[in-house]
């Protein structure tokens, strides 16, 4: 469950009842009047509708990352102008450590990765994410709230325990129901915005 083999193999079979077949309305909503110029990052974005929109709308600097093949080869093959190397294909925790990924974010923007990934990995993803950002950045999107259970993915989670996750170096700016959030979702996600503390 925590490979890419794993991954990959759910995309082979088209077991991916997480995929929205296109962009998540709470996550376009929430980059309005972002600067064209920002840095953004879609971590494990799967198909990566995200990530078009964005690129569509003429935001040059959108990175993605998912580790399964044949979910960037999907990618690059229904965006071919998007720069192959703007997609990451590694493990997204090694390539948050590299040198040139250290605050470089404006934004990071969360769709259904951090319920994915084995919930003893939870703390890496908060340390990764204070590294990846600027002083200043966010770390916003959508976060489950049905109950944590072993049987994942997707695994699940509270406000409680994402008030304590993203607070130091973070601070949380929002939390709470989106109106965007997609019919099947709307009773178990919440919203948040968490903003990198400046040093
Ligand atoms: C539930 S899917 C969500 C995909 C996408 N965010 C969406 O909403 O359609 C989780 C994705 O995270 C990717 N993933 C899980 N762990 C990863 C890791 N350590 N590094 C990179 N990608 C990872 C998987 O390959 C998978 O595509």
């Amino acid at each position: 469950m925590d490979s890419a083999s794993y991954w990959d193999q759910r995309y082979l079979e088209n077991q991916t009842g997480w995929d929205l077949n296109g962009p998540t309305p709470a996550l376009q909503a929430a980059i309005e009047g972002l600067p064209k110029t920002a840095f953004i990052l879609i971590p494990g974005c799967g198909f990566g509708w995200d990530g078009e929109a964005l690129w569509k709308k003429g935001y040059a600097n959108v990175y993605l990352s998912d580790w399964a093949p044949s979910a960037k080869t999907a990618y690059l093959e229904r965006v071919p102008d998007f720069p192959p190397d703007q997609f990451s294909s590694g493990d997204f925790f090694e390539w948050a450590t590299l040198k040139e990924n250290q605050g470089k974010f404006d934004v990071v923007l969360e769709c259904t990765f951090y319920c994915a990934i084995p919930p003893q990995r939870r703390l890496d993803y908060a340390a990764a994410m204070a590294q990846i950002l600027k002083p200043g950045g966010r770390l916003m999107g959508v976060l489950f709230t049905f109950p944590l259970t072993e049987a994942g993915p997707p695994f699940g989670g509270s406000v409680e325990e994402y008030h304590d996750r993203f607070s130091t170096p973070f601070a949380l700016e929002s939390m709470g129901a989106s109106p965007l959030s997609i019919p099947p979702r709307a009773d178990k996600e919440v919203f948040f915005c968490a903003k990198l503390q400046s040093l």
